[in-house]
């Protein structure tokens, strides 16, 4: 398969909007490129998981296709599974070897058992098929694939990989960039240099996975997110808490951060029953509690999040902090119970949750 990255970049308008178009198949090479990497930062397609980073040098956070799921049941019993295209993200399970900036990357836990394990590739392919894209880690064991209209994404994980098995998620609710639906001539940057979109914030999932000897085998809700940068991850944001979690009908996605600036950005998304009642970028509030309550930073205990929706009503929930996955201090990823509803009416939808933060976390409120 040939690329020739360069001549795949057009520029839209007088404005200097870079559009990456892109044909319906696409290699990521493995080796840190020099020059300027590019990225969208404008939507130009209804295809979500599309790479939308050229030429990724040895500064940049790159490209991560992120996917995690949480038993409905029980936090405890948890995955996260990323595909990275970058330099200087250390993602979910470390790997020392820097021979390739394409890795594929699974942690689970199941009770007290975490299992981590990382991969490198010797390319990456990205394929799209109507709006959805499917992404081979070439040399990892490690692919997902998506249905054309995106209501159903596979990750299979086989051997070389040690962690094998499927994970499968039926979408439920709709997709959205950072302050909208998933429209054409969005913005889809969150914070100066770092972009987001959201395929899949809530699917109903079902993971079958080996371990070596011990199989893990659990329903919950999935989701998928696709984050990519031509800055510095940790200078562009250096703090930030992204949450999301399914309660009764309603679905809670949450990104907030304080960026290089020190401007605090938020995004907050809710839907019910697979339609979208909010995706506003302002008027989100989150308290952050920590377990050491006079302290500022450590392990959360929980967070409360109100996010405004449509017909001046309020989304809130109250997520509490159970079980750690991924501990990379300052960085945590962990699970939860959140519940909530909204806010003047019936609160007593609960579910479970998961999230990340990186320290030191304040409140927010914008
Ligand atoms: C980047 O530049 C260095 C020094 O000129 C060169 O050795 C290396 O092959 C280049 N890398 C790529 C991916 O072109
Ligand atoms: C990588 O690209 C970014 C964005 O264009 C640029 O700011 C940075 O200086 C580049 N880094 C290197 C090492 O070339
Ligand atoms: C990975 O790439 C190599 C080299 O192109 C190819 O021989 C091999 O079949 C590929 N593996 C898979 C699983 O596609
Ligand atoms: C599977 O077992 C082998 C041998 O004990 C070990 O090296 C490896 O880390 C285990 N894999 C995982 C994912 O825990
Ligand atoms: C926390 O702060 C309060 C009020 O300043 C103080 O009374 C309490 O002893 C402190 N607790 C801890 C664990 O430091
Ligand atoms: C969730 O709500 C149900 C029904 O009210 C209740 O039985 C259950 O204990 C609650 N679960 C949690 C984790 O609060």
């Amino acid at each position: 398969m040939k690329l020739s990255l360069g001549s795949l970049l057009a520029f839209t308008s007088s404005l200097t909007l870079p559009v990456i178009s892109r044909s319906s198949s696409v290699i990521i090479p493995p080796t840190i490129q020099n020059g300027s990497t590019i990225s969208q930062y404008i939507s130009s397609s209804y295809r979500l998981d599309d790479s939308k980073v050229l030429n990724i040098n040895s500064t940049v956070f790159g490209e991560v296709w992120y996917f995690d799921v949480v038993s409905s049941k029980s936090p405890d019993h948890a995955l996260v599974v990323a595909f990275l295209a970058s330099a200087t993200d250390s993602g979910y399970a470390s790997s020392t070897a820097v021979s390739s900036i394409l890795s594929a990357q699974v942690a689970v836990r199941a009770g007290n058992n975490i299992y981590a394990e990382a991969n490198l590739a010797n390319y990456a392919e990205l394929q799209t098929l109507g709006i959805g894209t499917s992404g081979f880690w070439n040399g990892t064991g490690c692919s997902f694939s998506a249905s054309k209209d995106l209501s159903r994404m596979t990750i299979d994980l086989s051997d070389p990989f040690d962690i094998t098995g499927s994970i499968i998620l039926e979408s439920i609710a709709p997709p959205h960039l950072p302050c909208s639906p998933n429209e054409i001539g969005a913005n889809m940057e969150f914070a100066p240099g770092f972009g987001w979109v959201n395929a899949v914030p809530y699917a109903k999932t079902t993971v079958d996975l080996r371990i070596n000897d011990t199989t893990v085998q659990f329903v919950g809700n999935g989701y998928h997110d696709l984050a990519w940068g031509d800055t510095i991850f940790s200078e562009t944001l250096p703090n930030y808490l992204w949450a999301r979690g399914t309660l009764g009908p309603y679905s809670m996605v949450l990104l907030v951060g304080v960026d290089a600036s020190g401007v605090q950005r938020t995004s907050g998304y809710i839907s019910r029953d697979g339609k979208i009642l909010g995706t506003p970028c302002s008027g989100v509030n989150v308290a952050v509690e920590f377990a050491d309550k006079n302290s500022t930073t450590g392990p959360v205990k929980d967070f409360t999040v109100e996010i405004p929706i449509e017909n001046d009503l309020f989304f809130k929930a109250y997520i509490t902090a159970i079980a750690i996955l991924v501990d990379t201090d300052p960085r945590y990823h962990g699970m939860g119970f959140i519940s909530g509803g909204i806010k003047g009416g019936d609160l007593n939808y609960n579910g479970t949750a998961s999230f990340e933060y990186s320290q030191p976390l304040a409140s927010f409120q914008t």
